[in-house]
Parts: C-alpha cells; structure tokens; sequence
C-alpha cells in the first residue's frame, strides 16, 4: 500500500512539508509506503474551462504538475494534502492545481481515503482545512480524520517542531490512515465497493 502526500508550499523543506514528514513517518512504521510529492514554484495556470478533460481524464495542459499528480493519485491508495495557510485559505498555487487535477481526474479517485492539513503562522487554519476537504467530499473519497482540526502552527519547520499537539495530530491521522487503508484492503474481499446509480444527474437549478 502507499499514501501520496502532496506539499502545496513553494517551500520544498518548509513547514508543510514537516508535518507531512510527521504523518509519513507513522505511516511508514505501519509499513505503508509514502511519496512526498512538492508542487514547486513553477506557474501553474488556472482552470481555463475548455473541457478537453471530460474525454481524456488529463488536463490539456500538460507543462506544469497537474498531469503528474493526476497519475501519482491514480496509483495511490491514500493521498495527504497539504498546504499553507494564505490569506486563511490554501495558497493560489495549490488551488490552481487541486481544480484541475480533480476536474480532470476526479472520478477515478472515488473510495481512495484522503486527507488535508494547513500550516499557519497565527490564524485562518481552519477556513482553508475546509476549503480543501471540499475536493475530497464531491469525489466519494472517505476523509480521514485526527483528533482535532488537522493543523501546525509555525514560520520555520523548527517552530512547527515545537508545536507538540500540532505534531501530536499529524501523527494520529497517519495511524488513522493506516487503520481505514488496512480495513479497506481486508473488506474488499467480502464487501463490495457501493454501487454507482447509472445515470448521474445533474441540475442547475434555473428552472
Ligand atoms: C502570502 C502569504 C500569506 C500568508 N497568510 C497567512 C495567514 O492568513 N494566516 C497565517 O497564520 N499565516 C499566514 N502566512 C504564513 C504561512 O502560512 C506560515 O508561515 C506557514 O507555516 C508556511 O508554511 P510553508 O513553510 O510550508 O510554506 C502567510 C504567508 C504568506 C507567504
């Protein structure tokens, strides 16, 4: 089994990505393998809503990490994402690549367990915890939860190591990971995955 931790943060080694460090270290102890996978400080466009997607499962644009983390998450049984808190919500770049990798690829990402954590400094760590669990709550993937709100506070990696609870938390969701990814591989002996209804429906409610 292995889990994709993807780092939001243009900061490769920075605080996101020592509390994604955390949640892999526990998830390693449970013999699962993990990849922490950094977006980069490359520009990532915007959605253009040209639609090319629905037919291909990939995004027409293929000159940043968006084709990538589509087949990382595609080959995953789990994914983490993380970012840091900008303007209490995730930064621009992470969003820019979490629309169109879940436009395009999405629905091949149904039942695999996901999860979110936020880096701030001081505040808005929970308005940007829900703006990224939203991605995983319109794409039938079951989201793992800690014991509280997945978040490390910290400017430096050495602030978030002093952020104990923080720490605390980060490990628990990957014991938590652990956990719902072992059920899952047993059950899916006897149990199978939900039926999907055929015919999606799809209403805009103008009227
Ligand atoms: C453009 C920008 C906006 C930020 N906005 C916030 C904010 O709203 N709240 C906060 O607590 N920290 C804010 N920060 C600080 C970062 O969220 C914080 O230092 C984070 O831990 C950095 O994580 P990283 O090292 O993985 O990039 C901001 C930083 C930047 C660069």
């Amino acid at each position: 089994m292995n889990v994709l931790l993807i780092n939001g943060s243009p900061r490769k080694n920075g605080c996101t990505f020592t509390a994604l460090s955390e949640i892999a270290g526990e998830l390693e102890k449970q013999e699962i393998k993990t990849l922490i996978f950094s977006i980069g400080t490359k520009a990532i466009r915007g959605c253009i809503a040209c639609g090319k997607c629905k037919t291909t499962g990939h995004c027409a644009y293929s000159d940043d990490p968006v084709n990538e983390c589509i087949d990382l998450i595609s080959k995953a049984d789990g994914i983490v994402v993380g970012s840091p808190v900008y303007y209490a919500s995730p930064n621009g770049a992470l969003l820019a690549l979490l629309d169109r990798v879940f436009y395009a690829g999405g629905s091949s990402f149904t039942y695999k367990p996901a999860a979110a954590i936020v880096s701030c400094r001081r505040g808005g760590a929970a308005t940007a915890f829900d703006v990224l669990n939203k991605y995983f709550t319109i794409s039938n993937m079951p989201v793992v939860s800690s014991q509280y709100w997945n978040g490390v506070h910290g400017q430096t990696p050495e602030e978030v190591r002093q952020d104990l609870e923080g720490l605390q938390v980060m490990r628990t969701l990957g014991r938590n990971m652990a956990w719902l990814l072992k059920c899952i591989d047993v059950a899916k002996e006897t149990v199978p995955f939900p039926e999907k209804e055929t015919v999606r429906q799809r209403t805009n409610f103008i009227r």
